[in-house]
């Protein structure tokens, strides 16, 4: 077989993963993004040929996905607006931060009071009930310790939730934003972002992914808001 210079690893892989360990101990567990990134770090360091850059939660991450926010800026300047509040769905922060960043800095220079608000699930609460501290970014503890709101590096999200945004942490660049007041979470539980999904793809004709619904559902609540209180 060719292999182009790539190390073969046999199959099956003589390699006990972390993944396979955890089974091991808890043949229920459901498994978690935590211990997808220990085994792939694994992977890449059974691999000379192998690199793992983690794709949420790092500054890299979020500043690759500011192309959201530079890309609303201007389609927003087309049509002569500037957002009075800006909302996302938060995983780990990086699509959150990709749409807020670049207009956090009119917020920051003093030149708007536009608010951000970072809807996550209730069932994985990070921002609105973890600790700021110190934490992994994987279960096993391979990568390096970052300051940020966790629920704990071992943390696993109740199997009955299906809307995804199940990571322990938060962007650090988010959750110190959030640390000084400027940027607020909102916790949703999934029944009501579901609900709220399927009203957006009623009335819109787009259906939203369960992620991203939480971001609609708390952009619904804002706009009744506005709409009970006359605000245009
Ligand atoms: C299904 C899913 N998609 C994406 C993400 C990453 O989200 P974010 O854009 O907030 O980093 C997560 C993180 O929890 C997730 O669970």
């Amino acid at each position: 077989m060719e292999t182009w210079g790539a190390k073969v690893i046999p199959s099956p892989s003589p390699y006990t993963k972390s993944g396979r360990k955890i089974l091991q101990e808890d043949p229920d567990n459901p498994g978690s993004l935590g211990i997808a990134i220990s085994e792939a770090v694994e992977e890449a360091l059974e691999n000379p040929d192998t690199h793992y850059a983690l794709g949420s939660v790092l500054n890299h991450v979020l500043l690759h996905q500011t192309v959201i926010g530079l890309e609303a800026k201007k389609q927003l300047a087309k049509v002569k607006h500037y957002p009075d509040v800006i909302i996302g769905s938060a995983g780990g922060g990086s699509n959150f931060g990709g749409l807020a960043l670049p207009f956090m800095i009119e917020r920051l220079s003093g030149d708007s009071c536009t608010r951000f608000v970072a809807v996550e699930p209730a069932s994985c609460p990070t921002l609105t009930e973890g600790e700021y501290r110190y934490d992994f970014g994987d279960t096993v503890g391979f990568t390096p310790l970052m300051k940020m709101h966790t629920l704990g590096h071992d943390f696993v999200p109740p199997s009955i939730h299906a809307g995804g945004l199940r990571y322990h942490g938060m962007a650090p660049i988010i959750s110190k934003l959030y640390d000084k007041g400027l940027i607020e979470a909102v916790a949703v539980k999934q029944t009501d972002v579901f609900k709220a999904a399927v009203d957006f793809a009623r009335t819109e004709g787009i259906v939203p992914a369960p992620e991203s619904a939480h971001a609609v559902k708390v952009a619904i609540d804002e706009a009744v808001k506005c709409r009970e209180t006359g605000e245009p």
